[in-house]
């Protein structure tokens, strides 16, 4: 986690990451339980904040994309503000389902042919007040997997379409090669409790590695 910003942030930043359909809201709950003991801040984008009612008012009405992109930007904010800069302030472990990572891999898709250079217009976006999380989970699986799991063609989302997932999971892994230190890659098709397992003590190895590092005292 990065100490930008006001504060000392003694606490500690784990996200999910992964398309539509690779089980990550799932590990997300399976955490919770798993790591109870530690108390974990259990939060989400979009949505932890009013900002993220109004992302999926416009998800659903199909709005235009410099819109929608922006509102999740927006959303990250009042994120921040409100729920991950003040639990990481108290040194608590924070869990996110989500985070920025999605929206470099998912809005680089959505704003190809909009803006110039979508990746880069996204993440100038986020400099220099984010906070670039400790540590990340990205579950992968074959495509054709992650559709079987989603509900049909014709109920999903516009990023639930095959060749969006397709771009964005080879977004995801060419972020996971760039931060190898920061990503760690989940096979999402090991059955849900060996995920859970894996990533719920991997996460206690990176709590306590933290303690000393961040001078937290639990
Ligand atoms: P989410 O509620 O996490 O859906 P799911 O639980 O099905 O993964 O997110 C809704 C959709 O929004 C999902 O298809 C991914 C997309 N999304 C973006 O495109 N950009 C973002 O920054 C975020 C946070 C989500």
């Amino acid at each position: 986690m990065d100490t930008e910003g006001t504060g000392v942030m003694t606490g500690m930043l784990i996200t999910l990451e992964g398309i539509d359909g690779s089980g990550k809201s799932t590990l997300h709950a399976s955490l919770k339980d798993q790591l109870a003991d530690l108390d974990p801040l259990m939060t989400r984008e979009p949505g932890a904040t009013w900002v993220g009612d109004q992302v999926r008012r416009a998800i659903k009405e199909q709005t235009d994309p410099i819109t929608e992109a922006t509102l999740f930007v927006a959303d990250h904010a009042a994120h921040l503000e409100k729920v991950v800069r003040p639990a990481l302030t108290e040194g608590r472990l924070v869990i996110s389902d989500r985070y920025s990572d999605s929206r470099y891999a998912y809005q680089s898709v959505t704003l190809q042919g909009i803006v110039p250079e979508p990746e880069k217009w996204l993440r100038a976006m986020h400099n220099g007040w984010t906070i670039i999380p400790d540590k990340t989970f990205l579950c992968v699986l074959p495509i054709d997997e992650a559709l079987i799991r989603l509900k049909p063609d014709n109920e999903r989302e516009h990023f639930e379409k095959r060749e969006t997932l397709e771009k964005v999971q080879n977004n995801y892994l060419s972020y996971a090669k760039a931060e190898p230190s920061r990503f760690v890659i989940v096979d999402a098709l090991l059955p849900q409790e060996t995920v859970a397992k894996f990533v719920a003590d991997a996460i206690r190895v990176e709590w306590e590695a933290g303690k000393k590092r961040k001078g937290r005292n639990k």
